[in-house]
């Protein structure tokens, strides 16, 4: 079978990414454009908060524990409490970690009924999962293991650590301000902020439990938890890695190529997710990208996902490579769109699978191999 040529819909001609130099020295310039990208899109993440303890505790019927995470902030006026999930590897020795946040959750990925459901979550669900008010319901337990094949993961060494992304700030534009860390921040910021605020303490979390190895850690995320994950890589050199897939707007996708979502309707459908306090017209998801740099940055997009933009998001990483040190030779859009789909350098990758919006263990395989296999 030949394989699929590009739909027109897809390309939309060439479009300019502005050039990544600058006149100050590299590091003051990813200070720069974090700076500009939060008040053009994002607004700031919050500080760490003052305090934080973790409690693991085994999960029954399981081989992850459930970790609680508690947060004090300075004033002590509020504490903030999120459970995640942890699965280690059985080899000995520090883990190398792959963190991030899921949609349902640990809850999501584990099939048996005994981790808690986190009552005051919001998460963006579609009615026909049969769920009322994006709550967290018992019907969602074990829908996103595809997602997050863990199993496979610490069969190949990583200990793998999940939380409800709407746990931490719900996913709706009015819970958002009364539950989870915009309240307990006391910051006017948005969720994709918060999420990546999120992401942090995931890290911090991985730090006091111990068994991890933090030079090695990796972030994934799938959607509006890859835009996430790219803000929080980022903003946070601790993250060795980030996996963005189908990230699309505000992620790896770039307002200046006219393909799928903009700024505008996302803005529009999603008011709570972005603070822009206006701001610097030039600047693109590129510059997001190089922001991670010179740190690993793996962009995964799928043919007919066409609303996330895969081919900017391919061109935007390609434009971000110059500001990192390996001299990275890609293939031209439309080879790679028809026949070079995956792409890999030491610290940046690429692929295009076939299908849409998913995060499904195809796209781990393809993480995986460019994180290099860890032995168990
Ligand atoms: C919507 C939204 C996207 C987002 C996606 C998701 O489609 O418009 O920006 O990435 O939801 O998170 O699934």
């Amino acid at each position: 079978m030949s394989p699929a040529l590009p739909p027109e819909d897809a390309f939309a001609g060439p479009f300019p990414l502005a050039s990544l130099d600058g006149p100050e020295p590299f590091e003051e310039r990813l200070e720069r454009w974090r700076k500009e990208l939060s008040d053009a899109i994002y607004g700031p993440l919050p500080p760490a908060p003052a305090e934080l303890e973790v409690e693991a505790s085994p999960l029954r019927g399981s081989p992850a524990e459930r970790i609680e995470i508690t947060m004090r902030s300075a004033n002590c006026t509020r504490d903030l409490v999120v459970d995640a999930a942890l699965w280690r590897p059985e080899s000995r020795g520090d883990a190398p970690l792959i963190a991030g946040l899921g949609f349902a959750g640990p809850a999501g990925i584990l099939p048996g009924p005994d981790f808690p459901l986190d009552t005051r979550a919001r998460i963006h669900c579609g009615p026909e999962l049969g769920v009322e008010n994006g709550r967290l319901h018992d019907v969602l337990r074990g829908t996103e293991s595809h997602r997050w094949p863990v199993g496979m993961l610490t069969a190949r060494g990583y200990a793998v650590m999940v939380s409800c992304y709407g746990s931490w700030a719900p996913d709706d534009p009015d819970e958002i301000m009364t539950h989870g860390a915009y309240p307990f921040a006391g910051l006017d910021t948005g969720a994709i902020s918060l999420w990546a605020w999120a992401i942090q303490r995931l890290l911090d979390t991985a730090e006091l439990l111990g068994g991890i190895d933090m030079a090695q850690v990796a972030v994934a995320g799938h959607s509006r938890l890859g835009k996430a994950a790219l803000w929080a890589a980022a903003n946070d050199t601790r993250i060795g890695a980030v996996l963005a897939n189908n990230s699309g707007c505000a992620g790896a996708a770039p307002a200046g190529h006219a393909v799928g979502e903009t700024l505008d309707q996302m803005a529009a459908a999603f008011p709570h997710w972005i603070r822009p306090r206006g701001g610097a017209a030039a600047l693109d998801q590129h510059h997001l990208i190089a922001c991670a740099a010179p740190r690993k940055v793996y962009v995964a997009s799928a043919e007919q996902d066409l609303w996330v933009d895969p081919a900017g998001s391919y061109l935007a990483l390609v434009a971000a490579s110059e500001v990192w040190p390996e001299t990275c030779s890609w293939p031209g859009i439309e080879e790679m769109w028809t026949g070079a789909r995956q792409t890999r350098h030491v610290a940046l990758g690429h692929h295009l699978r076939p299908g849409g919006h998913e995060l499904l263990p195809y796209d781990w395989q393809r993480f995986q191999e460019f994180l290099g296999e860890v032995r168990a």
